[in-house]
């Protein structure tokens, strides 16, 4: 007999993946699906750059990528990566895509009862890691077109605030914060003396804007750690090549913590390592098109749901998420409005208490990567559901 898990199993959740059985069973009674949960540009009509792909292919062909690589990551990449970030390449750490990263940064820094200011709404792993590792659940309030508050941020900073999250561009938001917000989030950060995560794995894919990397922003002794990878910006997700690059940390002592992590876990698929060399060194001519495309779909959900009654949604600046509002209250809640659309259209969302619970149980998130006469397809589906017709 299996005696009782670890109690903290019972902390993981992940909305993104979690409607998919309820999917499957929809799909299995024979209804078309239409996978708007997961944002994988490769389910759709996007494809990693071949100068990548051939990059992983030689590799392949060549037996020296076969073996472990460095468990810091391949020397070559860092060294690379380090000349982006403008960091030693001794503290640049390849991860199995920015979600390990993320696992070792939070690993590395909470204690039972610290916190990690994270965004509300948020990515689910950050409420997840934080919640396995004893963190306290605290975060900031975003505004109506979901660029972070600046005062709720400073009230939620406390003794044991070990970290603020700052994620931009945004999931699920598609927001894309302003430089005026980043630098007075660095400035705040500065003056309370905590370091900014910054999640840029959509840096590359701004519709609307200016692309502000947090490290352009921060003063010089602000600890800032900068996560970024290729699943999003190169389109290559399947790859699992993220980083981390820990800026302004004089001490060593968190790239020691993570140097640890990286070499109990031996290391990252070489192979794909040499894919993502190709990815930061050889350009990006790829993304002409793929923000074409992809400018192109937002303004057609964008448009469609703001004309539907029962639902408003601030206009995405970037990434490929939409995370509309639901102002009709014939639902319960976002989860009950989604898996009812899920049953009536075969549209696959996610709830929006998935990304945070703190908003009222009002939204859900969309991806709009599938190609124009898909999501027009869908959306017809949505109009006659808020209608109440189907
Ligand atoms: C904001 C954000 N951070 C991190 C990740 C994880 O990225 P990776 O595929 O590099 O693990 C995702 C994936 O969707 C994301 O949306």
């Amino acid at each position: 007999m299996l005696k009782p898990l670890a109690r903290r199993s019972a902390h993981v959740a992940y909305a993104i993946r979690d409607i998919v059985q309820r999917a499957r069973e929809v799909e299995a009674r024979g209804r078309k699906l239409y996978k708007f949960n997961i944002g994988d540009p490769n389910t759709f009509d996007f494809r990693p750059p071949k100068h990548i792909t051939d990059a992983v292919v030689d590799a392949m062909k060549d037996g020296k990528y076969t073996a472990y690589a460095p468990s810091d990551g391949d020397p070559e990449l860092r060294e690379a990566l380090s000349k982006i970030e403008g960091v030693p390449a001794s503290d640049i750490f390849v991860t199995s895509g920015l979600s390990e990263g993320i696992d070792f940064l939070f690993f590395s820094l909470l204690d039972e009862g610290d916190d990690i200011l994270l965004p509300m709404p948020s990515y689910p792993l950050y409420n997840t890691k934080s919640r396995i590792y004893g963190g306290r659940g605290n975060f900031y309030r975003c505004d109506e077109n979901w660029e972070p508050d600046l005062e709720d941020m400073r009230k939620k900073i406390g003794a044991r605030t070990k970290a603020i999250v700052v994620i931009n561009p945004n999931n699920p938001t598609g927001a894309n914060y302003s430089r005026r917000t980043l630098q007075g989030i660095a400035d705040l950060a500065a003056e309370c003396k905590v370091p900014i995560i910054a999640d840029e794995i959509y840096d590359k894919l701004v519709l609307d804007g200016e692309a502000v990397n947090m490290r352009s922003i921060v003063k010089d002794d602000t600890v800032l750690i900068s996560g970024n990878g290729i699943s999003k910006n190169f389109l290559y997700p399947g790859a699992r090549v993220g980083y981390v690059a820990i800026h302004n940390e004089a001490s060593g002592a968190l790239s020691d913590a993570v140097l640890r992590l990286c070499n109990a876990r031996l290391s990252v698929n070489w192979e794909m390592q040499r894919g993502a060399l190709a990815a930061f060194t050889m350009g990006t001519p790829h993304l002409e098109e793929a923000k074409q495309k992809l400018r192109q779909r937002r303004d057609i959900i964008f448009k469609r749901l703001n004309e539907i009654r029962g639902i408003s949604c601030a206009k995405p600046l970037a990434a490929f998420y939409a995370f509309p509002k639901i102002t009709d209250a014939r639902w319960k809640s976002d989860t009950e409005f989604a898996y009812s659309l899920l049953e009536k259209t075969g549209i696959v969302s996610v709830p929006g208490s998935g990304f945070s619970e703190g908003l009222g149980g009002n939204y859900f998130r969309l991806v709009y990567l599938a190609q124009p006469q898909v999501l027009n397809e869908a959306l017809d589906l949505l109009e006659k559901f808020m209608k109440g017709g189907l």
